[in-house]
C-alpha cells in the first residue's frame, strides 16, 4: 500500500508512524508513505493555496489549482485507486471502510482547511470524503493520521497472531471484554476467577458476555445493527 498525503502541514505528521505498529510495517515494506506540501504547487511567488470565496462571506477557501497540480503529478506517476478529501462533512469514517480500504493499493489523501476547499475539487477529483467523527478538527491531518493508522495495520501480515485485528473492538460489531494482566490481586483489587481457571469453554463464554454488556450499555446501537 502507498498512501500519499497532500497537506499544508507536512510537519504535523512528524513522528506520528514512527512507532509501533505502524513503525513496523514500514520498515518492513508494507506500506509507504508519502507527503506533500500543497504550497509546493502554488501557482504564484508568494506561495498561496487559498482566496477569497465567490459570493463573499467569511473565511478563505482553499483554489482547485494547487491540487489539481499535484494530484496530476502524482497520477502521471501511478494507478491510484481511491482520492480521499479528509472533511467534518465527509462519510463517518468506520471500521468496515478500514477493512475495504485497507485493501487498496494506492491512495492520495488530501487534508482539508480553511472553510473548505473549491466544490470542482470535490466534484470532480476526490473519489471519496470521510470524516472521523461529529467534531470539528482545525484541519484534516489528524483525520488523515487516524485513518493511516487504522489502514496500515489491517494490511495482511503487519499484525501477529497474538494482536490479530480479528478481536478488535468493532471488527466484530462488538466493544472488546476487559482484559487482566499480573498481579491476580493488585491490593485487594482481584482478577475475575474465571480468567484463572484455565477453563477455556468458560473463558470465551465469559468473554462473550462481557463483550456483550459492555456494548449494551455504552454503544446500544451497535447491537441494533448486528446482534
Ligand atoms: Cl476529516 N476534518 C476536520 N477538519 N474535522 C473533522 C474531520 C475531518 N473529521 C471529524 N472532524
Amino acid at each position: 500500500m502507498r498512501i500519499d498525503i497532500i497537506t499544508l502541514f507536512p510537519a504535523m505528521f512528524t513522528g506520528l508512524f514512527d512507532f509501533s505498529i505502524i513503525k513496523r510495517a514500514l520498515d518492513q515494506g508494507m506500506a509507504e508513505i508519502h507527503l506533500h506540501d500543497l504550497r509546493d504547487y502554488s501557482k504564484n511567488k508568494y506561495r498561496s493555496v487559498d482566496d477569497y470565496p465567490f459570493g463573499g462571506g467569511a473565511g478563505m477557501v482553499m483554489m482547485i489549482e494547487p491540487i489539481a497540480e499535484c494530484i496530476r503529478e502524482l497520477q502521471a506517476k501511478r494507478d491510484y485507486d481511491e482520492v480521499i478529501f479528509l472533511t467534518p462533512d465527509g462519510r463517518l469514517f468506520d471500521q468496515m471502510t478500514a477493512n475495504e480500504l485497507s485493501m487498496k493499493g494506492n491512495m492520495i489523501l488530501l487534508c482539508g482547511h480553511y472553510k473548505g476547499v473549491d466544490e470542482r475539487v470535490r466534484e470532480h477529483l476526490v473519489t471519496r470524503e470521510i470524516s472521523i467523527g461529529d467534531y470539528v478538527l482545525s484541519g484534516g491531518e489528524l483525520a488523515a493520521a487516524v485513518v493511516v493508522d487504522s489502514l496500515v495495520r489491517l494490511i495482511p501480515g503487519v499484525l501477529g497472531d497474538e494482536t490479530s485485528a480479528l478481536s478488535d473492538s468493532f471488527q466484530d460489531g462488538l466493544l472488546s471484554p476487559p482484559v487482566y494482566t499480573r498481579p491476580a490481586d493488585f491490593q485487594g483489587w482481584k482478577v475475575p476467577e474465571v480468567l484463572l481457571s484455565g477453563h477455556e469453554a468458560k473463558i470465551r463464554e465469559w468473554r462473550m458476555e462481557k463483550a456483550l454488556e459492555r456494548t449494551r450499555e455504552r454503544r446500544p446501537g451497535l447491537l441494533a445493527d448486528n446482534h
